[in-house]
Protein backbone atom coordinates (compact mmCIF):
# COMPACT_ATOMS: atom_id res chain seq x y z
CA UNK A 1 0.00 0.00 0.00
CA UNK A 2 1.45 3.30 -0.47
CA UNK A 3 -0.02 6.92 -0.11
CA UNK A 4 -2.26 8.50 -2.42
CA UNK A 5 0.29 11.38 -2.53
CA UNK A 6 2.87 8.08 -3.90
CA UNK A 7 0.11 7.09 -6.11
CA UNK A 8 -0.02 10.19 -7.94
CA UNK A 9 3.47 10.80 -8.27
CA UNK A 10 4.38 7.91 -9.70
CA UNK A 11 1.15 7.45 -12.22
CA UNK A 12 1.45 11.40 -13.49
CA UNK A 13 3.38 11.79 -16.58
CA UNK A 14 2.79 15.31 -18.04
CA UNK A 15 5.73 17.82 -18.22
CA UNK A 16 6.48 19.11 -15.36
CA UNK A 17 5.68 15.97 -13.23
CA UNK A 18 7.84 14.24 -11.14
CA UNK A 19 8.30 10.96 -13.26
CA UNK A 20 7.51 13.21 -16.22
CA UNK A 21 10.48 14.99 -16.11
CA UNK A 22 12.31 11.55 -14.73
CA UNK A 23 10.86 10.00 -18.14
CA UNK A 24 12.09 12.55 -20.57
CA UNK A 25 15.79 11.72 -19.54
CA UNK A 26 15.21 8.68 -21.49
CA UNK A 27 14.91 7.16 -25.44
CA UNK A 28 11.49 6.45 -25.76
CA UNK A 29 10.07 4.14 -28.44
CA UNK A 30 7.43 6.53 -30.21
CA UNK A 31 6.26 4.23 -33.04
CA UNK A 32 7.75 1.55 -35.17
CA UNK A 33 9.55 2.51 -38.28
CA UNK A 34 7.30 0.66 -40.24
CA UNK A 35 4.51 3.24 -39.65
CA UNK A 36 6.68 5.66 -41.74
CA UNK A 37 8.02 2.90 -44.30
CA UNK A 38 8.97 5.62 -46.66
CA UNK A 39 9.87 9.10 -47.70
CA UNK A 40 6.78 11.87 -47.76
CA UNK A 41 4.74 8.76 -46.50
CA UNK A 42 1.83 9.94 -44.53
CA UNK A 43 2.48 11.36 -41.00
CA UNK A 44 1.38 9.31 -37.74
CA UNK A 45 -0.26 10.73 -34.76
CA UNK A 46 1.83 9.87 -31.69
CA UNK A 47 1.08 9.90 -28.07
CA UNK A 48 3.86 10.07 -25.56
CA UNK A 49 3.76 11.50 -22.00
CA UNK A 50 0.70 13.51 -22.15
CA UNK A 51 2.03 15.39 -25.69
CA UNK A 52 0.22 14.76 -29.02
CA UNK A 53 2.48 14.71 -31.75
CA UNK A 54 2.82 14.18 -34.97
CA UNK A 55 5.52 11.84 -36.81
CA UNK A 56 6.27 11.91 -40.16
CA UNK A 57 9.71 11.04 -42.86
CA UNK A 58 10.51 14.04 -45.25
CA UNK A 59 11.77 14.03 -49.00
CA UNK A 60 15.06 13.04 -47.48
CA UNK A 61 14.07 10.54 -45.13
CA UNK A 62 14.78 12.36 -42.30
CA UNK A 63 12.60 11.80 -39.19
CA UNK A 64 10.62 14.43 -37.62
CA UNK A 65 8.21 14.13 -34.62
CA UNK A 66 6.73 17.91 -33.51
CA UNK A 67 3.39 19.55 -32.26
CA UNK A 68 0.58 17.72 -33.35
CA UNK A 69 -0.95 20.50 -33.54
CA UNK A 70 -0.43 23.70 -36.24
CA UNK A 71 0.91 27.24 -34.97
CA UNK A 72 -1.53 29.48 -36.76
CA UNK A 73 -4.90 28.30 -35.22
CA UNK A 74 -4.20 24.91 -33.96
CA UNK A 75 -5.62 21.92 -37.19
CA UNK A 76 -4.16 18.53 -36.40
CA UNK A 77 -1.55 18.24 -39.00
CA UNK A 78 -2.75 14.54 -39.18
CA UNK A 79 -4.43 16.21 -42.08
CA UNK A 80 -0.73 17.65 -43.19
CA UNK A 81 0.41 17.43 -46.61
CA UNK A 82 3.99 15.68 -46.61
CA UNK A 83 5.94 17.25 -49.36
CA UNK A 84 9.03 18.78 -50.18
CA UNK A 85 11.13 18.68 -47.26
CA UNK A 86 8.57 19.18 -44.99
CA UNK A 87 4.69 18.95 -43.30
CA UNK A 88 1.97 21.44 -45.05
CA UNK A 89 -1.43 22.63 -43.12
CA UNK A 90 -3.90 21.90 -45.37
CA UNK A 91 -5.83 24.88 -43.82
CA UNK A 92 -3.93 27.63 -44.45
CA UNK A 93 -0.66 25.81 -46.25
CA UNK A 94 1.80 27.15 -43.44
CA UNK A 95 4.34 24.38 -43.71
CA UNK A 96 7.28 23.08 -41.24
CA UNK A 97 10.28 21.07 -41.40
CA UNK A 98 11.51 18.27 -38.97
CA UNK A 99 12.71 20.69 -36.44
CA UNK A 100 9.47 22.85 -36.39
CA UNK A 101 10.68 25.55 -37.78
CA UNK A 102 8.05 27.01 -40.02
CA UNK A 103 9.30 27.35 -43.60
CA UNK A 104 6.34 29.18 -45.51
CA UNK A 105 3.27 30.76 -44.44
CA UNK A 106 1.76 31.52 -47.72
CA UNK A 107 -0.08 34.74 -47.39
CA UNK A 108 3.25 36.42 -45.93
CA UNK A 109 5.56 37.86 -47.87
CA UNK A 110 8.92 36.34 -47.53
CA UNK A 111 10.48 39.23 -46.98
CA UNK A 112 8.48 40.15 -43.44
CA UNK A 113 10.35 37.37 -41.74
CA UNK A 114 7.03 36.18 -40.09
CA UNK A 115 7.80 32.22 -40.64
CA UNK A 116 11.23 32.25 -39.14
CA UNK A 117 9.61 33.57 -35.51
CA UNK A 118 7.14 30.14 -35.93
CA UNK A 119 8.37 26.81 -34.52
CA UNK A 120 7.01 23.78 -33.30
CA UNK A 121 8.16 21.85 -30.33
CA UNK A 122 9.86 19.23 -31.92
CA UNK A 123 12.04 16.29 -30.33
CA UNK A 124 15.30 14.78 -32.05
CA UNK A 125 14.28 10.96 -32.92
CA UNK A 126 16.71 7.94 -34.00
CA UNK A 127 15.75 4.92 -35.76
CA UNK A 128 16.91 1.76 -33.96
CA UNK A 129 16.19 -2.04 -34.22
CA UNK A 130 13.27 -1.13 -35.52
CA UNK A 131 11.75 1.22 -33.75
CA UNK A 132 11.66 5.09 -34.08
CA UNK A 133 12.93 6.76 -30.17
CA UNK A 134 11.98 10.02 -29.28
CA UNK A 135 14.26 12.36 -26.29
CA UNK A 136 11.65 14.85 -24.59
CA UNK A 137 14.25 15.56 -22.12
CA UNK A 138 16.64 19.07 -21.60
CA UNK A 139 19.33 18.43 -25.28
CA UNK A 140 21.88 18.87 -22.58
CA UNK A 141 21.28 15.45 -21.26
CA UNK A 142 20.50 13.58 -24.39
CA UNK A 143 22.05 10.04 -23.26
CA UNK A 144 23.35 7.38 -25.50
CA UNK A 145 21.16 5.71 -27.81
CA UNK A 146 19.52 2.84 -26.60
CA UNK A 147 21.53 -0.27 -25.88
CA UNK A 148 19.29 -3.45 -25.49
CA UNK A 149 21.21 -6.61 -27.21
CA UNK A 150 17.69 -6.67 -29.62
CA UNK A 151 18.20 -3.23 -30.76
CA UNK A 152 21.27 -4.40 -32.91
CA UNK A 153 19.83 -7.92 -33.96
CA UNK A 154 19.46 -8.47 -37.51
CA UNK A 155 15.36 -7.27 -38.61
CA UNK A 156 15.06 -11.44 -39.40
CA UNK A 157 16.19 -12.38 -35.83
CA UNK A 158 13.40 -9.90 -34.23
CA UNK A 159 9.60 -9.50 -34.30
CA UNK A 160 8.20 -6.16 -32.77
CA UNK A 161 4.76 -5.46 -31.82
CA UNK A 162 2.60 -3.07 -29.98
CA UNK A 163 -0.76 -2.57 -28.64
CA UNK A 164 -3.09 0.18 -26.91
CA UNK A 165 -3.72 -0.56 -23.43
CA UNK A 166 -6.53 1.03 -21.43
CA UNK A 167 -5.01 2.30 -18.33
CA UNK A 168 -2.07 3.84 -16.96
CA UNK A 169 1.43 2.74 -17.75
CA UNK A 170 2.39 1.48 -14.33
CA UNK A 171 -0.08 -1.47 -13.62
CA UNK A 172 0.61 -2.47 -16.68
CA UNK A 173 4.17 -2.65 -15.82
CA UNK A 174 3.77 -3.99 -12.77
CA UNK A 175 2.36 -7.26 -14.08
CA UNK A 176 5.32 -7.69 -15.87
CA UNK A 177 8.00 -7.66 -12.81
CA UNK A 178 5.06 -10.18 -10.96
CA UNK A 179 6.52 -13.18 -12.17
CA UNK A 180 4.01 -15.26 -9.93
CA UNK A 181 0.68 -14.24 -11.29
CA UNK A 182 1.85 -16.37 -14.27
CA UNK A 183 1.14 -19.59 -12.63
CA UNK A 184 -2.11 -18.50 -12.20
CA UNK A 185 -3.05 -16.38 -15.19
CA UNK A 186 -1.62 -17.87 -18.21
CA UNK A 187 -1.23 -21.54 -16.35
CA UNK A 188 -3.52 -23.28 -19.27
CA UNK A 189 -1.58 -21.20 -21.84
CA UNK A 190 1.74 -23.10 -20.55
CA UNK A 191 0.74 -25.69 -21.65
CA UNK A 192 -0.94 -24.70 -25.39
CA UNK A 193 0.74 -22.31 -26.12
CA UNK A 194 2.68 -23.11 -29.37
CA UNK A 195 5.66 -20.75 -28.09
CA UNK A 196 5.88 -22.13 -24.62
CA UNK A 197 4.50 -25.46 -24.30
CA UNK A 198 6.66 -28.81 -24.19
CA UNK A 199 9.55 -27.03 -22.60
CA UNK A 200 10.75 -27.84 -18.70
CA UNK A 201 10.45 -24.12 -18.10
CA UNK A 202 6.63 -24.00 -18.79
CA UNK A 203 6.33 -27.42 -16.66
CA UNK A 204 8.17 -26.08 -14.00
CA UNK A 205 6.43 -22.47 -14.21
CA UNK A 206 3.17 -24.34 -13.36
CA UNK A 207 4.13 -24.52 -9.49
CA UNK A 208 2.70 -21.70 -7.38
CA UNK A 209 5.20 -21.89 -4.30
CA UNK A 210 6.97 -18.96 -6.17
CA UNK A 211 10.06 -17.41 -3.54
CA UNK A 212 11.43 -14.13 -4.77
CA UNK A 213 14.98 -13.26 -4.28
CA UNK A 214 15.64 -9.08 -5.54
CA UNK A 215 18.90 -7.82 -6.41
CA UNK A 216 19.20 -4.11 -7.44
CA UNK A 217 21.06 -3.71 -10.64
CA UNK A 218 22.85 -0.84 -12.04
CA UNK A 219 19.72 -0.26 -14.71
CA UNK A 220 16.85 -1.46 -12.40
CA UNK A 221 16.10 -4.93 -10.61
CA UNK A 222 17.36 -8.24 -11.35
CA UNK A 223 13.97 -9.98 -9.86
CA UNK A 224 14.95 -13.82 -9.52
CA UNK A 225 12.13 -15.94 -9.03
CA UNK A 226 12.34 -19.59 -7.28
CA UNK A 227 10.12 -21.89 -7.68
CA UNK A 228 10.74 -26.34 -6.63
CA UNK A 229 12.33 -28.52 -9.21
CA UNK A 230 13.41 -32.35 -9.21
CA UNK A 231 14.51 -32.72 -5.32
CA UNK A 232 17.47 -31.21 -4.29
CA UNK A 233 16.89 -28.36 -6.94
CA UNK A 234 15.46 -25.48 -7.31
CA UNK A 235 14.38 -23.36 -10.98
CA UNK A 236 15.01 -20.27 -11.35
CA UNK A 237 13.18 -17.27 -13.44
CA UNK A 238 15.53 -14.10 -13.71
CA UNK A 239 13.45 -11.27 -14.81
CA UNK A 240 15.76 -8.33 -16.29
CA UNK A 241 13.72 -4.73 -15.05
CA UNK A 242 15.13 -2.04 -16.46
CA UNK A 243 14.75 1.56 -15.90
CA UNK A 244 12.03 3.11 -16.92
CA UNK A 245 9.75 0.79 -17.97
CA UNK A 246 11.27 -2.11 -19.67
CA UNK A 247 11.41 -5.83 -18.99
CA UNK A 248 13.06 -8.92 -20.35
CA UNK A 249 10.97 -12.07 -19.87
CA UNK A 250 12.52 -15.02 -18.75
CA UNK A 251 13.03 -17.37 -21.50
CA UNK A 252 11.96 -20.92 -22.30
CA UNK A 253 14.59 -23.44 -23.98
CA UNK A 254 15.08 -23.27 -27.67
CA UNK A 255 12.39 -20.52 -27.90
CA UNK A 256 13.24 -16.89 -28.68
CA UNK A 257 13.60 -14.47 -25.53
CA UNK A 258 10.92 -11.93 -24.97
CA UNK A 259 11.06 -8.29 -23.55
CA UNK A 260 8.36 -5.33 -23.18
CA UNK A 261 8.03 -1.94 -22.31
CA UNK A 262 4.89 0.11 -21.06
CA UNK A 263 5.45 3.69 -22.12
CA UNK A 264 2.42 6.04 -20.84
CA UNK A 265 0.40 7.83 -23.89
CA UNK A 266 -1.27 9.85 -21.47
CA UNK A 267 -2.26 8.93 -17.75
CA UNK A 268 -4.92 6.67 -18.68
CA UNK A 269 -3.51 4.72 -21.76
CA UNK A 270 -0.14 3.29 -22.44
CA UNK A 271 1.29 1.19 -25.61
CA UNK A 272 2.97 -2.35 -24.35
CA UNK A 273 5.33 -3.11 -26.76
CA UNK A 274 6.71 -6.56 -26.77
CA UNK A 275 9.73 -7.85 -28.76
CA UNK A 276 10.42 -11.34 -28.96
CA UNK A 277 14.17 -12.16 -30.37
CA UNK A 278 16.64 -14.75 -31.03
CA UNK A 279 20.31 -13.85 -30.46
CA UNK A 280 21.63 -16.91 -32.75
CA UNK A 281 19.05 -17.57 -35.19
CA UNK A 282 16.48 -15.87 -37.56
CA UNK A 283 12.50 -16.40 -36.08
CA UNK A 284 11.13 -18.67 -38.58
CA UNK A 285 8.27 -18.22 -40.95
CA UNK A 286 6.09 -20.51 -38.37
CA UNK A 287 7.06 -17.97 -35.72
CA UNK A 288 6.04 -14.72 -36.75
CA UNK A 289 2.72 -16.35 -38.29
CA UNK A 290 1.91 -17.35 -34.75
CA UNK A 291 2.74 -14.40 -32.93
CA UNK A 292 0.73 -12.20 -35.72
CA UNK A 293 -1.76 -14.00 -35.21
CA UNK A 294 -1.65 -13.68 -30.92
CA UNK A 295 0.80 -16.78 -30.04
CA UNK A 296 3.36 -15.87 -27.20
CA UNK A 297 3.01 -12.86 -25.66
CA UNK A 298 1.79 -10.51 -28.76
CA UNK A 299 -1.83 -9.41 -29.15
CA UNK A 300 -3.92 -10.19 -32.53
CA UNK A 301 -4.76 -6.86 -33.81
CA UNK A 302 -7.68 -5.10 -35.58
CA UNK A 303 -5.95 -4.67 -39.16
CA UNK A 304 -4.69 -1.21 -39.49
CA UNK A 305 -4.60 -0.23 -35.78
CA UNK A 306 -2.87 -0.70 -32.55
CA UNK A 307 -6.58 -2.22 -30.82
CA UNK A 308 -6.42 -5.60 -29.95
CA UNK A 309 -9.59 -7.52 -31.51
CA UNK A 310 -10.18 -8.82 -27.73
CA UNK A 311 -10.86 -5.93 -25.38
CA UNK A 312 -13.11 -3.70 -23.25
CA UNK A 313 -15.96 -3.35 -25.42
CA UNK A 314 -16.65 -6.94 -26.06
CA UNK A 315 -15.92 -8.53 -22.71
CA UNK A 316 -12.27 -9.84 -23.97
CA UNK A 317 -14.41 -12.49 -25.61
CA UNK A 318 -14.78 -14.33 -22.43
CA UNK A 319 -14.94 -17.85 -22.24
CA UNK A 320 -16.41 -19.25 -19.63
CA UNK A 321 -17.01 -22.90 -20.63
CA UNK A 322 -12.71 -22.46 -21.37
CA UNK A 323 -12.30 -21.00 -17.50
CA UNK A 324 -14.14 -23.74 -16.00
CA UNK A 325 -12.24 -26.66 -18.28
CA UNK A 326 -9.16 -24.59 -17.12
CA UNK A 327 -8.14 -24.21 -20.72
CA UNK A 328 -7.44 -20.31 -19.86
CA UNK A 329 -7.71 -19.47 -16.13
CA UNK A 330 -9.36 -16.37 -16.59
CA UNK A 331 -11.63 -17.43 -19.65
CA UNK A 332 -9.95 -14.92 -21.48
CA UNK A 333 -7.46 -16.44 -24.49
CA UNK A 334 -3.63 -15.42 -25.09
CA UNK A 335 -1.44 -14.43 -22.66
CA UNK A 336 -0.91 -10.50 -23.70
CA UNK A 337 -4.84 -10.03 -23.38
CA UNK A 338 -5.03 -12.07 -20.22
CA UNK A 339 -2.61 -9.64 -18.80
CA UNK A 340 -4.17 -6.11 -20.52
CA UNK A 341 -8.23 -7.91 -19.55
CA UNK A 342 -7.44 -7.80 -15.52
CA UNK A 343 -4.70 -4.54 -15.65
CA UNK A 344 -7.15 -2.79 -17.38
CA UNK A 345 -10.25 -4.22 -14.64
CA UNK A 346 -8.51 -2.05 -12.15
CA UNK A 347 -9.40 1.25 -13.11
CA UNK A 348 -7.68 3.82 -15.55
CA UNK A 349 -5.22 4.33 -12.64
CA UNK A 350 -5.21 1.79 -9.85
CA UNK A 351 -5.96 2.77 -6.66
CA UNK A 352 -2.91 1.77 -4.44
CA UNK A 353 -4.20 2.89 -1.35
CA UNK A 354 -6.50 0.11 -1.10
CA UNK A 355 -4.23 -2.60 -1.89
CA UNK A 356 -3.02 -5.75 0.74
CA UNK A 357 0.47 -6.64 -0.83
CA UNK A 358 2.36 -9.54 -0.05
CA UNK A 359 5.68 -11.08 -0.15
CA UNK A 360 4.94 -12.14 -3.94
CA UNK A 361 5.16 -8.54 -4.41
CA UNK A 362 8.15 -7.16 -3.67
CA UNK A 363 9.62 -6.57 -6.68
CA UNK A 364 6.64 -4.26 -7.12
CA UNK A 365 7.58 -2.44 -3.44
CA UNK A 366 11.05 -2.41 -4.91
CA UNK A 367 10.43 -1.04 -8.68
CA UNK A 368 8.28 1.56 -6.89
CA UNK A 369 11.04 2.67 -4.47
CA UNK A 370 13.61 2.68 -7.19
CA UNK A 371 11.28 5.15 -9.50
CA UNK A 372 10.79 7.64 -6.50
CA UNK A 373 14.57 7.65 -5.68
CA UNK A 374 14.88 8.18 -9.46
CA UNK A 375 12.56 11.23 -9.90
CA UNK A 376 14.08 12.44 -7.23
CA UNK A 377 17.81 12.37 -7.83
CA UNK A 378 16.61 14.34 -11.56
CA UNK A 379 14.92 16.65 -9.40
CA UNK A 380 18.09 17.21 -7.01
CA UNK A 381 20.11 17.63 -10.78
CA UNK A 382 21.75 14.63 -10.58
CA UNK A 383 21.81 12.36 -13.59
CA UNK A 384 18.84 9.39 -14.26
CA UNK A 385 19.72 5.69 -13.75
CA UNK A 386 20.35 2.94 -16.23
CA UNK A 387 21.77 5.08 -19.07
CA UNK A 388 25.21 3.46 -19.69
CA UNK A 389 24.55 1.08 -22.35
CA UNK A 390 26.29 -1.42 -20.10
CA UNK A 391 23.20 -1.21 -17.64
CA UNK A 392 20.38 -1.87 -20.80
CA UNK A 393 23.12 -4.78 -22.30
CA UNK A 394 21.75 -7.79 -20.09
CA UNK A 395 19.89 -10.55 -20.61
CA UNK A 396 16.99 -12.53 -18.70
CA UNK A 397 17.22 -16.26 -18.01
CA UNK A 398 15.92 -19.68 -16.41
CA UNK A 399 18.06 -22.49 -15.14
CA UNK A 400 18.13 -25.02 -12.36
CA UNK A 401 20.05 -24.38 -9.30
CA UNK A 402 21.23 -27.14 -6.32
CA UNK A 403 18.67 -26.01 -3.83
CA UNK A 404 21.57 -25.04 -1.55
CA UNK A 405 23.43 -22.57 -3.86
CA UNK A 406 22.57 -18.93 -3.48
CA UNK A 407 20.97 -17.56 -7.27
CA UNK A 408 23.44 -14.14 -7.16
CA UNK A 409 26.49 -15.53 -8.60
CA UNK A 410 24.68 -17.77 -10.81
CA UNK A 411 22.10 -15.17 -11.88
CA UNK A 412 25.08 -12.49 -12.60
CA UNK A 413 26.79 -15.24 -15.06
CA UNK A 414 23.25 -16.51 -16.66
CA UNK A 415 22.68 -12.74 -17.70
CA UNK A 416 25.63 -11.51 -19.20
CA UNK A 417 25.05 -10.85 -22.97
CA UNK A 418 27.44 -13.05 -24.85
CA UNK A 419 27.33 -12.28 -28.78
CA UNK A 420 27.09 -15.51 -30.47
CA UNK A 421 26.40 -17.38 -27.86
CA UNK A 422 22.30 -18.79 -26.44
CA UNK A 423 20.42 -17.37 -23.95
CA UNK A 424 20.69 -19.21 -20.51
CA UNK A 425 16.98 -20.92 -20.50
CA UNK A 426 15.48 -24.19 -19.28
S1 LIG B 1 -4.48 26.30 -39.07
FE1 LIG B 1 -2.75 25.54 -40.07
S2 LIG B 1 -2.39 26.94 -41.63
FE2 LIG B 1 -4.12 27.75 -40.64
FE1 LIG C 1 1.39 -11.85 -17.68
Amino acid sequence: MITREQNELLTRTGPGTAMGDLFRRYWIPALMAQELPRPNCPPVQVQLLCERLIAFRDTQGRLGLMDEFCAHRGVSLWFGRNEENGLRCPYHGWKYDVTGQCVDVPSEPASSGFCQKIRLKAYPCVELGGVVWAYMGPPAEQPPPPAFEWVHLKPSQLFISKRWQECNYLQAMEGGIDSSHVSFLHRGDLDSDPLHRDTDGAKLTRSTNTVFDILESPGGLMIGARRDADPGYHYWRITQWLMPWYTLIPPYKGNAANGHAWVPMDDYNCMTWTMTFHPLRDLTGEELELMKKGAGVHAELIPGTFWPVANRTNGYLMDRAAQEAGDYYSGVKGLAIQDASVQESMGAIADRTKENLVSTDNAIIMARLRLRKAAQAVKDGKGAPGLDPAAQNVRSASFLLPEDRGFKDAALEATKVRTGEQHVAV
